[in-house]
């Protein structure tokens, strides 16, 4: 099933999620409803809140549905090392057309839970590392507009006032 993608500033976007203690058919069933509703919008990465749902719950895949093998469930994600710096453009499914650069680490090590309550460990590198932040500062309530200077912050802010009002937002 599609889910309702929440927009900014929806205030459930800045609510931390809830650590997820139940792994049943309900969380899995959750979990599929976001890969859908994440490929249905071109998306790379979707966390809760943006179905408007304060739980630790994320979902990444860069290919976009195509590698089956880059489909990744991340419950009560946390990062536990960083490395290196990196400052690329990144996009948001809850900041329609608004793409911004933002300064994040080169490289992090998670460790998180699958959809059956398994801890693992991943690294990643890149687009891969910008995701995992990305998606676990949602997990926090922290939207990437709060990544970027004042300057840019402002300028995004009043590109989204001006699309409210054009009722395109
Ligand atoms: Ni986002």
């Amino acid at each position: 099933m599609i889910l309702k993608i929440v927009k900014y500033p929806d205030p459930v976007l800045q609510q931390p999620g809830e650590p997820v203690t139940e792994f049943n058919d309900e969380l899995r069933q959750f979990v599929a409803d976001m890969f859908e509703t994440m490929y249905a919008s071109q998306g790379i990465g979707l966390a809760a809140q943006q179905v408007g749902v304060a739980k630790r719950v994320t979902v990444i895949d860069l290919s976009q549905g195509k590698d089956p093998e880059q489909k990744l469930t991340l419950i009560n994600p946390e990062v536990i090392f960083r490395e290196g710096r990196q400052y690329e453009e990144e996009g948001c499914l809850s900041f329609p057309e608004i793409r911004e650069k933002v300064v994040r680490a080169f490289k992090v090590r998670v460790r998180a839970q699958d959809a059956n309550g398994n801890w693992f460990e991943m690294d990643g590198e890149e687009l891969l590392s910008r995701a995992f932040q990305h998606e676990i500062d949602h997990l926090d309530g922290i939207l990437f507009i709060f990544r970027m200077s004042a300057l840019k912050r402002n300028l995004n802010l009043r590109k989204i006032r001006k699309m409210q009002s054009e009722g395109a937002w």
